[in-house]
């Protein structure tokens, strides 16, 4: 076995979403990794060291077609981690989480080398992604843009919450892709979060209330850390995850588990939350 299990010294990466966040917290560990990092966000990203920094907006196709083609030339790994919460319009919400992050990566997947691998960080949030097929078949069909921008605005009664359909979305993406993308040696996973102390939080705030995002932090007695979901992307696309693909990996300090083996009640746990 290499000294060196996670193989990133010298590896070309791109990191979409290195402004705050978990982004920013992968971008200076793979920064420190030794890897030839390509930073991408909306708004600039505060890492040191980063080979290259692109704005790119991800409600904008042009921007991403722009921001891949000034990158330019071939990546070992893609970190997908961009997101925006509710409090955007439904239409920006899914866009950024999905439609943005489809498009950057199909235009990114003829630069990936072989052995290379791509992680999407999804959200708990789209853990019921297998219940939703026809629904989602429907809006994950439209190609187009703008056409699937459209479509949310016409469906978002019956398409409900739309970070929850965007998560869903980007579960099932993950999925559908893996088994084509193994025959170039390509791997693509993606994770599903709980709560992270991150900018994000506040929104989440505002959304869902204190009691509801404290039964989600149950599990562990507090939320993860920017870090703590950083580590597990790295590890996901690197070589010590060689035979890794195509799964939607919980990083919730065992919530996920426990609520479907029935071991953690989530209404419990909302009352006890509710109750301080
Ligand atoms: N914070 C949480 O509780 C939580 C829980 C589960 C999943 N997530 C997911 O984790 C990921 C990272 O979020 P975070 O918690 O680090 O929050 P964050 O707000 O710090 O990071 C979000 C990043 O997305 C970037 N971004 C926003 N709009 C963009 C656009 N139009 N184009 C390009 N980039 C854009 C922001 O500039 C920022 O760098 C997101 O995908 C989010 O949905 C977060």
């Amino acid at each position: 076995m290499a000294a060196d299990i996670l193989g990133y010294a010298d590896k070309r990466v791109a990191v979409m979403g290195c402004f705050s966040g978990t982004g920013e917290a992968l971008a200076r560990q793979l920064v420190a990794l030794g890897a030839e990092v390509h930073g991408a966000d909306i708004k600039p990203s505060p890492v040191e060291g980063l080979a290259s920094f692109t704005t790119v907006d991800l409600k904008d196709p042009a921007s991403i077609a722009a921001g891949v083609a000034s990158i330019g030339g071939e990546i070992d790994a893609l970190f997908n981690v961009s997101g925006l919460p509710q409090t955007f319009p439904g239409e920006d919400v899914v866009t950024v989480n999905f439609l943005g992050l489809r498009l950057w990566t199909e235009l990114w997947l003829p630069r990936i080398r072989a052995g290379g691998a791509i992680v999407t960080v999804s959200s708990l949030a789209g853990m019921r992604h297998l219940l939703r097929q026809p629904l989602l078949k429907e809006f994950m069909d439209l190609t187009d843009f703008a056409a699937a921008r459209a479509w949310y605005t016409a469906n978002a009664e019956r398409a409900g919450d739309p970070y929850t359909l965007s998560k869903e979305a980007i579960n099932t993406w993950t999925q559908q892709l893996a088994p084509g993308l193994m025959a170039r040696d390509i791997r693509i996973n993606c994770t599903m979060p709980s709560p992270i102390d991150t900018p994000m939080l506040n929104d989440f705030r505002k959304v869902a209330g204190d009691a509801v995002l404290g039964a989600f932090a149950k599990a562990k007695g507090r939320f993860s850390t920017a870090l703590e979901q950083a580590l597990p992307l790295i590890l996901l696309n690197s070589d010590a995850a060689r035979f890794i693909s195509g799964a939607c990996v919980p990083v919730d300090a065992g919530l996920s588990g426990g609520l479907a083996t029935g071991v953690l009640n989530m209404e419990q746990m909302l009352a006890e939350a509710a109750a301080g």
